[in-house]
Parts: structure tokens; C-alpha cells; sequence
């Protein structure tokens, strides 16, 4: 069981101070009769809520995928930094949000932020091999020594030793990296077990599911059921 208001704020895109607003307003049913307490208590698993006269379905868990600029933590909340989940529209955040797999404080690109506790396990699970991929610039061209290193499941210079991952070299000095795993900062230290410095990383895709290339950076949605299944196909 769950307040009228954080129930409303948390399936809807009302903040919690305008859905008690509208609660006390009349615009809000709970199994066909109007309620003006937004304190009371609603099953959402077994009420019918409506809001203006439209039915508000419940969702158990969100999932969004945000555009990450440079410069913001990957971590749920910080003191001293804003963070992923800072760049969220607050009714969003009354929900407790976290990163399904972090990206450094420089890198860019697709996060996907849930509420859901097995989905993260899922994606960051080494033996589901969820593949994410990236945009990669450095500072000189990559060779062919540095592709086969990468496919061969390179041994770090802290002697982690890497699953086989896949580098295509680009134009120029970039390339796209693809990777099975998430040790921390892998991939400026894959490339720097090959002599190359990462200039700049920026994730393209998780799984089956590619950056929305609408979302400006800082922009974020919420992903369809359909995105939701993609991500492990
Ligand atoms: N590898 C890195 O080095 N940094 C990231 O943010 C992601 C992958």
C-alpha cells in the first residue's frame, strides 16, 4: 500500500505537490468514487486510480535511457556533484533510480537508469554478455597489433585479464569498441596497455538498444516495453 500522492507522481508526470493538489481538487478516483485524501492509502497492484477521468496504469518499474554530457557522476546521488539522476524531471526522481552500468565522468553517451533491481543485475551479469559499444578517439590511428589484442582477451597492465572484445578502427583516430564486461575504466586501459591514450569514449549502444539520436545531451526518456525487451536480445 501507497500514498494517493506519491502513487500518482510516481505513475504520471505530475510532481507530488500537484498531484495532492489535484487530489484535494476532486480530480482523482479510487475504485469509481472520488477521493480528496492524498494521504490515503491505495493498493496499486489491485486499485483502479483515475486522473481528469482517465485511467492511471500502474508501472512497477521505469526505465530510461539518458544522453549523458561529460562532466556528470554516473552514481545515483552525490554530495558534492551533480549527477545522472539530478539531470532527471523530478517526478521521475521520487523513484529510487540508479545506473545500470556506470560510465566515467567524462565519457558520453546512452545511460539507462531503472528502478528495477533484477534488469541491472541482467545487464552488468558477465555471463549474460550483454554487448555495449562505443565511440572511441585517440590519440593516434589504431593498428592492427591493437585490433588482434583486443580479440584475443588482453591481459591489463594490473594483470585483469579481459574477455575477447572487438575494435574496428575508423577514419582517422577513432574507433568503435564493443565489450562483454565493465571493469572499471576498461577501456582507456585496454587502449593504454597498446600504447594509446583515450581522448574521448562516448557509449552508443546497450545490448540490442542504440542511443535515441533525439536525445540532446542531458535529455533523457522513458523506454516502451518493446526498447525494455531489446536491451537483452
Ligand atoms: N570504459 C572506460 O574506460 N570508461 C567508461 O566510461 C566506459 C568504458
Amino acid at each position: 500500500m501507497e500514498r494517493l500522492d506519491k502513487f500518482l507522481s510516481a505513475q504520471t508526470t505530475l510532481s507530488r505537490r500537484d498531484a495532492s493538489a489535484k487530489v484535494r481538487r476532486g480530480a482523482v478516483t479510487v475504485n469509481g468514487a472520488v477521493v480528496r485524501d492524498p494521504s490515503q492509502k491505495v493498493d496499486p497492484t489491485t486499485c483502479a486510480v483515475t486522473l481528469d477521468g482517465q485511467a492511471v496504469s500502474y508501472f512497477r518499474h521505469i526505465y530510461i535511457m539518458l544522453n549523458k554530457p561529460a562532466g556528470i557522476l554516473c552514481v545515483s546521488r552525490d554530495p558534492h556533484a551533480p549527477t545522472v539522476v539530478d539531470l532527471l524531471p523530478e517526478e521521475w526522481r521520487a523513484r529510487e533510480l540508479f545506473p545500470a552500468g556506470r560510465l566515467d565522468k567524462d565519457t558520453t553517451g546512452m545511460v539507462l537508469l531503472t528502478d528495477d533491481g533484477d534488469f541491472a543485475h541482467r545487464m552488468l551479469a558477465p555471463k549474460k554478455h550483454v554487448p555495449k559499444r562505443y565511440l572511441v578517439t585517440l590519440d593516434h590511428p589504431v593498428d592492427q597489433a591493437t585490433v588482434a589484442s583486443f580479440a584475443s582477451g588482453m591481459t591489463l597492465m594490473s594483470g585483469e585479464v579481459c574477455l575477447p572484445a572487438k575494435c574496428e578502427p575508423l577514419e582517422g583516430n577513432e574507433a568503435i569498441v564493443t565489450l562483454h564486461e565493465g571493469k572499471y575504466h576498461q577501456i582507456k586501459r585496454m587502449f593504454a596497455a597498446c600504447s594509446l591514450h583515450v581522448e574521448a569514449l562516448h557509449r552508443l549502444s546497450m545490448g540490442g538498444l542504440p542511443l535515441d539520436p533525439s536525445l540532446a545531451p542531458g535529455e533523457s526518456r522513458m523506454l516502451t516495453d518493446q526498447e525494455v525487451m531489446t536491451v537483452f536480445l
